[in-house]
């Protein structure tokens, strides 16, 4: 297993629209057991392929206290959404930046596990909300995308400021919310 790199707003490459997974073989489920050691590590509670550069719908999450439920969405299809909640998110493809985004607050999902399996669920809470989250990165959506032009300039500003001075400290703040 191998740790990725994650890739950081405003890098273009987390606006590429993810393909569908043709077939779910070998290769995919190394990529699936890379993005979950990426995911660990980080640390956080959800990461989709796109964050690691690889354009394909596959996204992973473990919402779970115990940091032992992980779970493995291919082509994740949220068929129904009902209801509303607000609640504070934050992204390691943004690190250091919580804002609180609306998200509907039951879904029904239907993907494929890492077998190749279908799987069909109703979500809710903290997982609900995380799955709408990786499913909007595979579709090239960061959840700054959910904020005013304005408060997404600034931050777009901080990001770039930040990477030039990269010290290479890890920042306190991530550890203030879950990080999807
Ligand atoms: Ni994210």
């Amino acid at each position: 297993m191998a740790c990725l790199p994650i890739l950081e707003y405003p890098d273009s490459r987390l606006r590429i629209r993810a393909v569908s997974v043709a077939e779910v073989d070998a290769e995919t489920r190394t990529l699936v057991a890379d993005m979950l050691e990426t995911m660990y590590a980080a640390p956080g509670i959800g990461l989709a392929a796109t964050q690691v550069n690889i354009h394909k719908r596959i996204l992973v999450t473990d919402v779970s206290d115990e940091r032992n439920e992980p779970l493995c969405l291919i082509n994740p299809d949220i068929l129904s959404a009902e209801g509303s909640v607000s609640f504070e998110e934050g992204c390691l493809s943004v690190p250091g930046v919580f804002e609180a985004v609306s998200r509907a607050e039951r879904i029904v999902v239907k993907a494929l596990d890492e077998n190749g399996e279908t799987l069909e669920f109703d979500a809710e809470g903290l997982l609900a909300i995380c799955i709408q989250h990786e499913v909007d990165h595979l579709e090239g959506k960061l959840f700054v995308d959910y904020l005013s032009a304005l408060k997404r300039d600034r931050l777009k500003k901080k990001m770039v400021k930040k990477a030039k001075h990269r010290t290479g400290e890890s920042d306190s703040s991530r550890l203030s919310a879950p990080v999807i």
